[in-house]
């Protein structure tokens, strides 16, 4: 396939997106927006001066920055923006079903009550379902720099919320956090309904997804990169059909990778691993899913079947009904007939 054929046929295929997280979907444009709207006075001058600042040596230096840009939202309306915009975006690039990461602490200690961002965010997502036709599920993430006791208050906020909430998940200063630390709340979490799913081996040690697996149960793995240099834990993860939501220009940008070429993503395809490709915070690393896909495509040579798998792998990993995803997987095997003949 040509090069400007197999971009066409990524940026169309039906896809999911799996790892994303509403606040890193915060655009400066819409950042300055709503900041001078609640009277808030940013430390840049400009959009340009702020993307100046979009340059990351590591997770911390990208969570300073990005926990910075959060404190703007104070709305219900803020919030439906934020979530609109994306949703907009994510339609727009074909995205049939997305399942978004929001960050309730992050908010609280914003002084924004519960009710007013996940209202915001929620009645955004119900009229986007309406308008634009994109399915839409919800997981709320843990802080992993705070303490448990802030965990499992969260937990207890989310409750009126509960049937709104696909699952939970944990995010934040990865090293130093081990997913030990979590196990009560999310043994909690899941007693009430809640999926659980967290970041693990993107800047920690293997020995996270090791925990993560075996203390928090989680069904599916956020990043997990560092799965690579452990072949038992590979083919672990291959037997269960455990996915992972790799994220190539999060990985890029917080030098998790020097050079996309140097990217697991072809290595684990190759293993039989449920991989999808994600875009994590696409406002801060500078690609939404689509240049995502472009982007490993061309860095690691991938061929049309290897889209078509990772279309499908998006589907197959998201928390549909076994029925939703015959539906998706069918509108994949579609696309593909029918753009083979035009
Ligand atoms: N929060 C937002 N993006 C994140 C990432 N890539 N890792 C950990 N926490 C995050
Ligand atoms: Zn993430």
């Amino acid at each position: 396939m040509e090069d400007n054929n197999i971009v066409e046929f990524i940026c169309k295929i039906p896809k999911a997106e799996l790892h994303l997280h509403i606040e890193g979907t915060f655009e400066p444009e819409l950042m300055f927006k709503i900041a001078e709207r609640n009277h808030i006075k940013l430390k840049y001058q400009s959009v340009d001066e702020l993307k100046a600042a979009y340059n990351f040596n590591n997770l911390q230096e990208f969570l300073d920055i990005y926990y910075i840009g959060s404190r703007v939202l104070k709305t219900e309306q803020d919030f439906y923006d934020l979530t609109m915009a994306y949703l907009t975006k994510a339609s727009g690039q074909h995205i049939m079903h997305t399942e978004i990461f929001f960050d309730p602490q992050t908010h609280l200690e914003n002084g924004v009550p519960f009710p007013v961002f996940f209202n915001g965010i929620y009645n955004a997502i119900m009229a986007a379902e309406k308008v634009l036709g994109i399915r839409v599920e919800l997981i709320m993430c843990f802080l992993r720099h705070l303490d448990e006791a802030s965990a499992f208050d969260t937990l207890e906020q989310s409750l009126p919320f509960k049937d709104k909430i696909i699952g939970i998940g944990l995010d934040s200063s990865e090293k130093g956090n081990p997913p030990e630390k979590f196990r009560r709340v999310f043994e909690k979490a899941v007693q009430y309904g809640f999926m659980p799913v967290a970041h693990a081996g993107e800047e920690g040690p293997v020995d996270y997804i090791h925990e993560a697996l075996e203390l928090l149960k989680i069904k599916r793995i956020d990043h997990g990169n560092r799965s690579k240099d452990d072949a038992h834990l590979l083919s672990k993860i291959a037997l269960h059909k455990i996915p992972l939501t790799l994220c190539p220009l999060s990985n890029l940008k917080l030098q998790v990778v020097k050079d996309l070429k140097e990217h697991p993503l072809k290595h684990f395809l190759d293993n039989d691993i449920v991989a999808t490709v994600n875009s994590d915070d696409p406002a801060y690393f500078g690609g939404y899913l689509n240049e995502n896909i472009i982007a490993v495509q061309q860095a690691l040579n991938l061929q049309k079947d290897d889209i078509i798998r990772l279309a499908k792998n998006s589907f197959e990993a998201s928390f549909i009904s076994a029925e939703q995803k015959k539906h998706y997987l069918g509108l994949v095997d579609a696309f593909v007939s029918e753009f083979k003949s035009h």
